[in-house]
């Protein structure tokens, strides 16, 4: 046999090697762990949608593998999230878990993952220790900490000639968080926060709150809520004729994915995160797009983030070779990607958090319009971590 027969017989036979591993590469287990009831249920369902589409796009495999769902609703609850993860992983068998949105829920699920060894991406819960004190090998993020977008935010306030803010969140890690980030940013610029204020999560009775703050007359208010809970902060600000003397500044989940029932509560609000809209990219002009075609609705942050799990998944699973034992190349992979999101590109760090612009956002009728980039490449310090 001469080198060319060889070859062409070479070929072939690497040809049906991976045919024969399309046909019998066994399915790729998620387990996805998501807020699909209370406060948060909108956000769990459209970061669902985003990872479904992701993998729609691929055919349905990714690395040649087919993906399946096994899904719980965590309803935003920590003290079952341990019993949850666990079943995910010993009762149901799955390959890796995506979650969720709640930071308390999320450190729970990150003491299992590690403990575990099990893959862990998190398409939202901002929670600084998960790719802090916490962070792992095996434990990625696709969202943010909950210190970025704050921090940006303190930052613009206070270059905007802020200097006394009043702040007021839920009191969990996520709203301590976003406004320990938000107090760094202002604080470093010349601003001050002369007050703290907190509900527990997920109570919305906000009245008595309200009340302190027109009384304190700051220059602004700094506040952290999401989902239904933001919807009824910013209507009941505004009933509380707040707006029109005291500027309401948060993070962006004030206003994403929210805008149609605030209505012109929200009118003007100028917000700060990873995602906006009128971004006017052909990546994010093609995602919303084919977001629109199949679930008839608008793309908000959460769709993003679950989009840009499944990439991350894919990148790292791509490199492995569909095989999620190989954890070095699955990870060397991720921190050399330049992840082509719709958000516009965004590098993974050391501790596994993007590094990503923050954009100006401000409403204007149903959309948070993108104003300008707030701040450039923002890395969260990722202050504990030992990667
Ligand atoms: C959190 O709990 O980390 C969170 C929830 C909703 C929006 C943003 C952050």
């Amino acid at each position: 046999m001469n080198f060319k027969k060889i070859g062409v017989c070479l070929t072939l036979a690497s040809l049906s090697m991976s045919l024969a591993f399309a046909q019998t590469a066994p399915k790729i287990k998620v387990g996805l762990m998501l807020p699909y009831s209370g406060t948060y249920a909108s956000l769990g369902n459209a970061i669902e949608n985003g990872f479904q589409l992701y993998v729609k796009e691929q055919g349905g495999k990714i690395a040649g593998r087919e993906v399946e769902y096994v899904k719980v609703d965590d309803e935003s609850e920590p003290s079952k999230a341990t019993d949850n993860i666990n079943k995910l992983i010993k009762r149901d068998n799955v390959d890796l878990v995506v979650g969720s949105v709640h930071s308390g829920v999320a450190m729970a699920m990150a003491k299992v993952a590690k403990d575990t060894g099990t893959l862990l991406i998190v398409p939202n819960a901002g929670a600084d220790a998960i790719t802090g004190p916490m962070c792992a090998k095996n434990i990625y993020r696709t969202s943010f900490t909950n210190w970025q977008p704050g921090y940006a935010m303190g930052e613009l306030a206070a270059k905007r000639g802020v200097k006394k803010v009043i702040t007021v969140t839920w009191k969990y890690a996520a709203g301590d968080e976003s406004v320990k980030g938000f107090k760094e940013g202002l604080e470093k610029n010349g601003g001050t926060v002369m007050k703290e204020l907190s509900v527990p999560f997920p109570n919305v009775e906000f009245q008595s709150l309200l009340t302190e703050i027109a009384a304190a007359k700051p220059d602004a208010v700094y506040a952290f809520f999401a989902g239904a809970g933001a919807v009824k902060f910013v209507k009941d600000y505004a009933a509380a004729g707040l707006n029109k003397s005291i500027p309401l500044y948060g993070p962006g989940f004030l206003t994403d994915g929210t805008l149609e029932a605030q209505g012109t509560a929200a009118a003007g609000m100028l917000t700060t995160l990873h995602y906006a809209d009128g971004l006017n990219s052909k990546r994010d002009n093609a995602f919303r797009l084919a977001y629109v075609k199949a679930y008839k609705m608008q793309p908000d942050v959460y769709a993003v983030q679950g989009y840009d799990a499944a990439q991350l998944l894919a990148i790292g699973l791509n490199a492995s070779k569909g095989d999620l034992s190989k954890k070095g190349e699955f990870e060397e992979a991720i921190l050399k990607a330049k992840i082509d999101s719709p958000r516009g590109e965004f590098t993974i760090s050391k501790s596994h958090n993007p590094i990503q612009d923050i954009y100006l956002r401000e409403v204007v009728g149903k959309e948070n319009k993108y104003k300008s980039v707030a701040s450039k490449a923002l890395a969260d310090p990722a202050r504990g971590c030992s990667l």
